[in-house]
């Protein structure tokens, strides 16, 4: 009870404190303390006014006649007697009528001239002439701006037939409407009849507000002087200093145009050109804004309190729209919100999903057991790579590889010295891969894939092993790259039956026509791959000839015809010893022997090439260290058969640098 009579009271209050201000605004149209007043003009706003003080310059400055009666207003600067002053931006002045041969009356006066003042004719004026047969014109030192033509009924007499229900449409009287801007013009006439007689009849013209006409006797304007004219008001020359007074304070609740045509916000009223000119509409005032209940003014709007009291019954229309829209953006932004989280959970849910299908609980449990033996395996969160690679920006990308991926992704180290490919077929000048590099290459690439098919505790096959997709570290170490294709495979399983994928030039004829993929399609490629370290041709050459065309089988046809050292790489030629090129070779056709039954398995090879590497290094060390003991029989390394494997010996020692955990332990027969 206490309650509502304190809201009640406040209420009250509140009302009375806006009826009071409501009050004060209603006299203040002009500066405060100025004149307001002259006469029949009974709103002198600012920015006109009368008196120091009180006006924006000479331009609007009222001069009130107070000899008059009743007193007269008048534009001081320009002369013209003002009939009222709008706040939308129009004034009514006074305009004479200009005459010509009418009697009592003095001939050819003009209309102001208020050229380059802040002053137009408004739009909303027409031009208005009234005679016989005479073409009345409105011109700007002769040239001319507008003009009518009335023509004349001779059997007219009376005034009510002269201008039939009052109209003036061409007969007796023309009007016509006048350019945009007008500040100034001439009024003059051209009398169309050749007698004499015509000539003295009495014609006039003259500038008149359209509303005023259309609402006067035209019989009777011949009696008068002046004319109501229209000018519109521009204050698009001042500042906001100029019209304000200040630079330091901005008016409130009001908005201009780039004209300076301003005007208060709805649910204010006042004089927008008036520092606190646009005061708060107290609706309450008016009994029709809140039949029922307490009627609440609040600036700008009011509300409608039921006696329980609960708010808001009317409120103004601007406000609903407004409350509309802000609602409608809530719901928006709120809906926007809700669809992020669902998206957010669902992503969750679905990274959640591939994780577990692609092995990560598996790969998670192993890392945490320690049963995983690859050594440096780690697990990076999406926040990790997130940050890592800047959001997954575009700018981040270094290139796109055929699958469109799923979570988790395989993480690799940044490899910055790009793909053998490159370095074979696109030789910098400075750099360029000597034998020894390509040889210790073919190693490394041939102990990786050894590892898949066998050191892995379940056989994987790369299936598109290339050049391209051997990359280069930072010391030219090779790693292979790019498992898109590849799959693991039960042990007991000897092949896979897949659409067949890879790279043509790499691809194992065997597999292309029986689509088995087998450990000896990998081995295949890696022949090509050899094929190249060797030639430093491409795997496929649209370039060449038919039998040139594919790399395997030129080499191939090379290789038969004894051709080797023709096709020949010339930095394999300049620094790599014959025996061991011809040993390399010789493998190189084994791994591409058609039939996969025949080619080594990729631990041979690796093993092999280990040989190959070794029984360089092995001559020079036993013929430093054992120069008794003799190791290697060059000529007979192409022999695959003299390759064996042993525990221990004297010429092990050399194998630093080779690239895999199992190390080969190699003996050669000598002869
Ligand atoms: C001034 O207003 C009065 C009353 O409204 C009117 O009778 C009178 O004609 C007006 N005078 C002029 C010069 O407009
Ligand atoms: C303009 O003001 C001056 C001085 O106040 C006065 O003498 C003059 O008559 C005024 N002119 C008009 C047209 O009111
Ligand atoms: C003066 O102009 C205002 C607004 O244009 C209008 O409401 C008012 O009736 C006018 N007064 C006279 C005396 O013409
Ligand atoms: C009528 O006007 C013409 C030219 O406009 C002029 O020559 C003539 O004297 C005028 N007559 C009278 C009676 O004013
Ligand atoms: C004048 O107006 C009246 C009605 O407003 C109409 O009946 C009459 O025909 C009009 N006269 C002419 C000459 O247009
Ligand atoms: C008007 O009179 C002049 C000379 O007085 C003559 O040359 C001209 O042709 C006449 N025009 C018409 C339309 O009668
Ligand atoms: C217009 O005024 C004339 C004379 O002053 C008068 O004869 C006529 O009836 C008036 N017409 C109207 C429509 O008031
Ligand atoms: C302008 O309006 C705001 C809110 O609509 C009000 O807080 C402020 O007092 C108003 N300013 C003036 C000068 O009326
Ligand atoms: C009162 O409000 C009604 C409706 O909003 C409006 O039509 C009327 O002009 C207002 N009266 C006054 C005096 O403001």
């Amino acid at each position: 009870m206490v309650g509502q009579l304190l809201l009640h009271i406040t209420l009250f209050l509140w009302s009375m404190s806006n009826a009071l201000l409501a009050v004060a605004s209603e006299a203040s149209l002009a500066k405060p303390s100025c004149l307001s007043q002259c006469g029949n003009v009974t709103q002198i706003p600012y920015p006109f006014g009368i008196g120091a003080g009180c006006y924006l310059d000479d331009w609007f400055r009222i001069t009130c006649d107070n000899s008059a009666s009743p007193p007269k207003a008048f534009l001081n600067k320009t002369g013209l007697e003002v009939l009222n002053i709008s706040l939308g931006g129009t004034l009514t002045v006074t305009s004479p009528i200009t005459f010509s041969n009418c009697s009592n009356k003095k001939s050819h006066r003009q209309a102001r001239n208020v050229f380059s003042s802040p002053f137009v004719y408004s739009q909303s004026n027409r031009f208005t002439s009234i005679g016989c047969e005479v073409i009345a014109l409105m011109s700007d030192f002769g040239k001319p701006l507008a003009g009518c033509y009335s023509i004349c009924d001779n059997t007219a007499h009376s005034s009510s037939t002269i201008f039939p229900n009052n109209s003036c449409s061409g007969l007796h009287c023309c009007q016509t409407t006048i350019l945009k801007g007008l500040s100034f013009f001439d009024t003059t006439f051209r009398s169309m009849l050749n007698d004499s007689e015509s000539e003295k009849e009495c014609k006039y013209a003259f500038l008149v507000d359209r509303d005023w006409f259309m609402s006067t006797n035209i019989s009777t304007i011949v009696d008068m002087d002046n004319v109501p004219v229209v000018l519109e008001y521009r204050l698009r020359q001042y500042s906001a200093q100029d019209i304000y007074g200040t630079y330091n304070l901005s008016p409130q609740n009001m908005t201009c145009n780039d004209d300076w045509q301003c005007s208060c916000k709805t649910g204010y009223q006042g004089n927008p050109y008036l520092l606190d000119g646009c005061q708060d509409i107290d609706e309450c005032l008016n009994s029709s804004s809140c039949r029922a209940g307490t009627c609440i003014n609040r600036p700008g709007d009011f509300v409608c309190y039921q006696p329980d009291p609960r708010p808001i019954r009317r409120i103004n229309v601007g406000l609903l729209v407004a409350g509309g829209v802000i609602g409608l953006l809530f719901l928006l932004i709120g809906a926007r919100w809700s669809h992020k989280v669902i998206k957010k959970r669902k992503d969750n849910k679905r990274k959640q999903k591939f994780f577990k299908q692609n092995g990560g609980l598996l790969l998670e449990k192993q890392l945490s057991s320690g049963e995983v033996n690859v050594e440096k395996i780690k697990l990076f969160t999406s926040k990790d790579l997130d940050k890592a690679t800047d959001k997954f920006s575009i700018d981040r990308i270094l290139g796109h590889g055929g699958q469109e991926t799923e979570v988790p992704l395989l993480v690799y180290e940044f490899i910055p010295n790009g793909t053998l490919s490159q370095y074979i077929h696109h030789p910098d000048e400075e750099f360029s891969l000597t034998w020894e590099m390509r040889l210790r290459i073919a190693i490394e690439v041939a102990g990786a894939l050894s590892y898949l098919h066998s050191a892995a505790s379940f056989p994987i096959y790369h299936r598109d092993i290339k050049s391209s997709n051997i990359l280069l570290d930072g010391k030219y170490r090779a790693k292979v790259a790019d498992f898109g294709t590849s799959r693991s495979v039960s042990i007991d399983q000897t092949h896979l039956t897949t659409q067949v994928h890879g790279t043509f030039g790499y691809l194992d004829p065997e597999y292309f026509r029986s689509s088995q993929f087998t450990e000896k399609s990998d081995v295949y490629s890696f022949g090509v791959v050899l094929a190249e370290l060797l030639t430093g041709q491409k795997a496929v050459s649209l370039m060449s000839s038919e039998e040139r065309r594919s790399l395997a089988t030129y080499f191939l046809i090379s290789m038969e015809n004894n051709l080797l050292f023709d096709i020949l790489d010339s930095q394999v030629m300049k620094n790599g010893r014959k025996e061991k090129i011809t040993a390399l070779a010789n493998l190189a056709v084994r791994c591409l022997n058609l039939n996969g039954r025949n080619r080594p398995t990729m631990k041979e090879v690796a093993v092999e090439l280990e040989g190959i590497q070794l029984s360089v290094r092995a001559e020079t060390k036993v013929q430093q260290v054992f120069p008794g003991v003799r190791c290697v029989q060059t000529q007979e390394i192409n022999e695959v058969s003299d390759v064996v494997s042993s525990s221990k010996g004297p010429c092990t020692d050399g194998g630093a640098g080779s690239s895999f955990d199992v190390q080969p332990l190699l003996v050669f027969n000598t002869q």
